[in-house]
């Protein structure tokens, strides 16, 4: 049982300490116990505590989307602040509904994501996602959506890769929509860089500025889902600035509130949200609550004062040198990937082939655990072969991890690997 959290650690009522080398599920970006946050939302709290959105606004919510516009890559961005993740992206789905209802195309009722993607477990969200473990026995009220090949270069599929594997993706989702037939799609949603499902993929060049092009071709709206990626997370304030594009709507939480509020964000274009106007009916209880207004901008106050992205970057770099340093020449790595602070390690069977582990091995599991013992909490990623096998590791610290800190993380997992695996480069 967690205790107390200060920093990246945690300690728990045994008196153990751990290092949050994951953020929890990759959602603390400024580190725990952090005062300021925590006053702000008090101070909030007793300012206005709650008031629903069909009565009023708050000076709280107003300049919060006042300031976050302008750092999301989305052109003249209006923000609807939710509870969370999934919430949001229930938002943005029938966001882009509306819009195509609002500009005379019903007919416009598909959405185009990615297998190997994760964008919450709300049903909508959970159709969005290719992630087989959990829309098993949900079945029968999925598959209205449909899907596209995940991208990942690592166990990448076409033919002549690494060469224009951008171009062959973008191709693929051309084909998608095609088959779909072009004028039923409403939006493509993805990842800027895989998360959860497939652990910190890194898409290759020329991939959304494609992918851009084409929703924009085929008037389909291009959702971003930077709910990991977003707050600096990746070393950019947003995951899609490392491939300089623009979404229509863009949904983030997580760092956004960094884990000290229920905060989830929808932002969408101006062009978007007054065409979809008329026909956007939506809310709930807890939108625009001025607490996780107060949360996010006493969040943006720090990633700001402390140059949380910039060094979310170059410790990120750290620490993917620091894992190809000790993990490089082990024969069960087979991959160390990621932007900033979003890094994974996969584990193989064998090496030359990428061939997985059985998934009843559970390796990820053991390595996690070995690595926990050691004092150090990764998250962990299974099914990111072929949906079923393929096991990995992901690590989120909070942006505020100092380098020393990080090689703890890289010794631990050297350590774990060979403790499970029974050889490593250490
Ligand atoms: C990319 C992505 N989208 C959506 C979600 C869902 O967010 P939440 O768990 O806050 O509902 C997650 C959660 O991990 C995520 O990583």
């Amino acid at each position: 049982m967690a205790l107390s959290a200060e920093g990246c650690w945690i300690t728990d009522t045994e008196g153990r300490r751990y290092l949050d080398a994951c953020g929890g599920a990759i959602v603390n970006n400024v580190g725990h116990g952090r005062r300021e946050v925590i006053d702000a939302i008090a101070a909030q709290m007793a300012r206005v505590d709650y008031v629903h959105a069909h009565s009023f606004t708050t000076e709280a919510v107003e300049r919060y989307a006042a300031r976050l516009a302008p750092l999301v890559p989305v052109s003249d961005a209006r923000v609807f602040p939710v509870s969370g993740g999934s919430e949001a992206i229930e938002t943005a789905l029938k966001l882009a509904r509306a819009y195509h209802l609002a500009n005379g195309e019903p007919e416009r009722d598909v959405v185009i994501s990615r297998r190997g993607s994760y964008h919450g477990n709300t049903l909508g969200a959970l159709d969005a996602s290719g992630r087989e473990s959990l829309r098993r026995g949900y079945e029968p009220w999925l598959g209205r959506f449909s899907q596209t090949d995940p991208v990942n270069e690592y166990r990448c599929t076409n033919p002549e890769h690494p060469a224009d594997c951008g171009a062959w993706h973008v191709r693929h989702l051309e084909e998608a929509i095609e088959s779909v037939g072009s004028g039923r799609v409403a939006a493509f949603i993805a990842e800027p860089i895989g998360g959860a499902t497939l652990g910190a993929t890194v898409p290759p060049a020329g991939y959304w500025r494609g992918v851009a092009e084409v929703c924009r071709r085929y008037g389909i709206l291009l959702i971003a889902d930077e709910v990991m990626t977003g707050f600096g997370r990746t070393g950019r304030w947003f995951g899609l600035e490392h491939f300089e594009v623009a979404a229509d709507v863009l949904v983030s939480a997580k760092g956004a509130s960094s884990g000290y509020w229920p905060l989830g964000l929808c932002v969408a274009s101006g062009s978007v949200v007054e065409i979809a106007a008329p026909m956007f009916g939506h809310g709930y209880t807890y939108s625009h609550h001025p607490g996780g207004a107060a949360a996010g901008h006493a969040v943006l106050d720090i990633i700001e004062s402390e140059d949380l992205v910039s060094r979310a970057a170059a410790s990120g770099a750290h620490l993917l040198a620091g894992l190809g340093e000790r993990l490089g020449s082990s024969p069960f790595v087979g991959d160390i990937r990621g932007a900033g602070l979003l890094v994974a390690v996969e584990f193989v069977a064998e090496r030359e082939s990428r061939t997985p582990f059985p998934r009843v091995e559970r390796v990820a599991e053991r390595v996690r655990a070995e690595l926990i013992r050691r004092g150090v909490i990764g998250y962990l990623v299974t099914g990111c072969a072929d949906g079923i096998d393929g096991d990995a590791l992901a690590f989120g610290p909070p942006l505020t991890i100092t380098l020393a800190e990080l090689d703890l993380v890289s010794d631990a997992l050297a350590e774990a690997i060979g403790s499970v695996l029974g050889f490593s480069s250490n």
